[in-house]
């Protein structure tokens, strides 16, 4: 028996920046991996900048711009994490964005999407603790995460030009991989988890 796939690409990908940063080497990294992700994934920037510090109290009635936010999850196939550490753990205004798209109590707008995290960072670590602490607030929020391969990049000068262009070709590699492999997580939790 012929079986159809309801879930044909494009798939649209969600990303968040986790700096507010003009000279964001996250977004930087960002363009490289749009750049040179499968053809089949199409992506839009969710931003997090204008939102307010969360409060429960407006849980009742949450104002227009954390509702289009939490629309333009609920848009979207999956989820990109490209972040920076800082101090050790997640940026407070990405933070604050997780927690807006997961309230009020019942209306997670992260449940079921699919989700990667990756980082970049001057240190050697290369924000290896902040992703640890993002995968964290994503599995509470019932967020399927692919958990391999993970990508923590140390950014040096001129590794990836402004505009998104990676001139170490071992790094390009690994980023394409990486993009590749996100893609197929991607597949394999529509797979199982309907598009709603
Ligand atoms: C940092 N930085 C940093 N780097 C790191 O590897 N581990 C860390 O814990 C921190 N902590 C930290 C805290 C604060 C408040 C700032 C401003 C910076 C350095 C950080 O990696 C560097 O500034 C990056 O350039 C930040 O990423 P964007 O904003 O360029 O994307």
């Amino acid at each position: 028996m012929a079986t159809t796939f309801e879930h044909e690409p494009p798939y649209s990908v969600g990303y968040f920046i986790g700096s507010l940063s003009s000279e964001s080497i996250n977004r930087t990294l960002s363009k490289a991996l749009i750049k040179l992700a499968p053809p089949e994934m199409e992506f839009v920037e969710i931003a997090i900048r204008d939102l307010p510090l969360y409060n429960r109290d407006l849980d009742i009635d949450y104002p227009p711009v954390a509702r289009d936010f939490k629309a333009a999850i609920a848009s979207v196939d999956a989820l990109l994490f490209i972040t920076p550490e800082y101090n050790r753990s997640v940026p407070g205004a990405l933070k604050n964005a997780l927690d807006w798209a997961s309230r009020p109590w019942g209306q997670n707008a992260l449940t079921g999407k699919p989700s990667a995290v990756i980082g970049a960072s001057m240190g050697a670590i290369g924000t290896a603790l902040a992703q640890q602490s993002l995968r964290g607030t994503l599995s509470f929020c019932n967020a399927p995460q692919m958990t391999a391969p993970e990508a923590y990049i140390h950014m040096t000068p001129g590794l990836i030009t402004d505009d998104g262009e990676v001139t170490n070709e071992a790094t390009a590699e690994f980023l394409r991989t990486y993009m590749n492999e996100f893609y197929d997580f991607v597949l394999r939790v529509l797979t199982v988890l309907p598009r709603k």
